[in-house]
């Protein structure tokens, strides 16, 4: 469960607000003089010791805690190598302040202040702040005894600035708050063991968060999507005594008839692969192959809470893919919702099943001008793109351009992938209109082949998180991502719906 930790903007002056832990971040180019006028003369004196006496190189990732001993306005300096300046982005800025305060957790502070890293202030709070909310956030809510970290809780940051327009940053502050809470929220959803997150149960949280949210919220039945002809996820939730459930929620900023974003996440709430079995090693991962839906779900609250105005629809799709006597099989053929006809080969294909005829109600039900869908979908992702980058696949091409542009700035990597006539040949089926597997070559090109069969022409970008959703084998340390999920996807998609309510777009 994420802690309470609340930022706030303060002048630099430590005569009248002196601190335990001040954290200055120091390039290699090792310009600190614009510090030095804050520090008092005993702070300042220990700085330029350490940095001319070369005990400091700047290096990014190297930190030196230094005490000043005897000083009551600062008792520390934590120093923070931000590398070459050159290169510093602003995810460097999220890395660096989400490391600064889990060193300031690691020493017990219950709060210390810190300087923005460059110039720009604006810019730069932002990360910062996204930094600290993200990587204090810890999964103990199965922790019997309080934890190590339960017992060192950071209460308050101070970012320093010297700037008049307070109420500006405090209000970029809110928007950051609101943004990682809704990242937070994602992954505590993502990190629920499976005998406690049925579809009845993680849909009944979304449902919970909606209601506090003021969005609207429509849970179809398994009978229900039954008469309606939700076939696919019908078919592969049957297996399970934990019956499938599909969610709907509604976040209205405009009408309630504007045309809608579609937002979709697979939410398998437990991957076994059915009749066609996984291997045991590393199964208990598929716990996590509920992140799609989860960061839908973290999206529609995040929508709500920064009052955007533009209509956007999430669906999540829900079942737990078990083998059984009431399995699907492979072999079968299920007729979808749009009416398609799909030859089952392997039935831990599943998450495009589910997606497919999600999309193909989403579409149906409300004309969307676009689609996003998030996906655990394919391990072939991960064999292409490594667990840092995920695969972006899709035929909406500027909203393709504005992503890949906003991934730059929120570190979450996205990569482009071709969807070509050739990954079209491969799930073509003997026996009905298409196959649910293409083979080994280009796998997850062919799963989002597969979905471009329901999405009726409306432009729609996939975005496969198998190996972002949570930090696994090949996961790069960030300090703001901790262990397990990680809520990747919400920060840039939640960005780019900032930008689409700028421009007035909605009709
Ligand atoms: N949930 C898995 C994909 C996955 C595997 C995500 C490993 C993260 C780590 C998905 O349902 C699946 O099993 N996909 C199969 C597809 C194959 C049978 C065509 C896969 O990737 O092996
Ligand atoms: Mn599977
Ligand atoms: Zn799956």
């Amino acid at each position: 469960m994420f802690r309470m930790v609340e930022i706030v903007i303060e002048k630099p002056a430590f005569d009248q607000n002196p601190s335990p832990l001040v954290v200055i971040g120091i390039f290699e180019s090792k310009e600190y003089d614009k510090y030095l006028k804050y520090l008092g003369s005993k702070a300042k004196n220990a700085l330029k010791e350490l940095i001319s006496g070369n005990g400091l190189t700047g290096k990014l990732g190297t930190s030196v805690m230094l005490p000043i001993l005897g000083n009551t306005e600062i008792e520390k300096i934590l120093l923070m190598g931000l590398g070459k300046k050159e290169k510093f982005t602003r995810d460097t800025a999220r890395r660096m302040a989400g490391k600064s305060a889990l060193k300031a957790r690691e020493i017990h502070q219950s709060n210390f202040s810190i300087f923005p890293f460059v110039e720009s202030e604006e810019d730069d709070v932002e990360a910062i702040a996204e930094g600290i909310f993200l990587s204090l956030y810890n999964f103990d809510k199965y922790k019997t005894k309080d934890s190590e970290i339960e017992n060192n809780k950071i209460q308050r940051v101070k970012l320093l600035v010297n700037n008049t327009n307070v109420e500006k940053l405090q209000a970029m502050i809110g928007k950051a708050k609101a943004i990682t809470d809704a990242v937070n929220f994602a992954r505590d959803l993502g990190n629920l063991p499976p005998n406690d997150c049925s579809p009845t149960q993680l849909i009944s949280h979304g449902l919970t968060m909606a209601d506090n949210f003021g969005l609207s919220g429509t849970i179809l039945e398994r009978y229900q999507m039954e008469s309606i002809g939700l076939n696919g996820i019908v078919s592969v939730g049957k297996g399970s005594d934990n019956p499938p459930k599909m969610l709907i929620l509604e976040h209205n900023g405009t009408s309630a008839d504007a045309t809608p974003y579609l937002l979709v996440g697979k939410t398998v709430t437990f991957d076994t692969g059915g009749i066609s079995l996984k291997p045991s090693e590393k199964m208990e991962e598929m716990k996590f192959d509920k992140c799609g839906g989860c960061t839908v779900l973290g999206l529609m609250r995040a929508v709500s809470e920064l009052k955007l105005p533009i209509r956007v629809i999430g669906i999540m799709p829900c079942v737990e893919n078990m083998p059984s006597s009431s399995s699907y099989r492979p072999g079968d053929i299920i007729r979808m919702f749009n009416g398609k006809t799909v030859e089952v080969l392997n039935t831990d294909a599943e998450g495009r099943i589910i997606l497919a005829d999600a999309i193909a109600y989403g579409v149906k039900t409300f004309r969307p001008r676009l689609i996003i869908d998030l996906a655990t979908l394919t391990g072939a992702s991960i064999i292409a793109l490594g667990a840092n980058v995920a695969a972006m696949i899709g035929t909406a091409v500027d909203l393709k351009t504005r992503l890949k542009k906003l991934s730059k700035d929120t570190g979450e990597k996205m990569w482009e992938l071709p969807l070509w006539e050739e990954f079209h040949d491969q799930i073509k089926s003997h026996v009905a209109d298409i196959k649910n597997i293409g083979g080994r070559p280009g796998g997850a090109i062919t799963a989002a082949a597969f979905l471009s069969n329901f999405t009726d022409g409306i432009p729609w970008v996939h975005l496969d998180i198998a190996g972002t959703a949570w930090t696994q084998d090949g996961t790069s340390k960030k300090s703001y991502n901790p262990k397990g999920a990680t809520g990747f996807g919400l920060r840039t998609i939640v960005k780019f719906f900032m930008e689409e309510s700028l421009k007035g777009s909605e009709t």
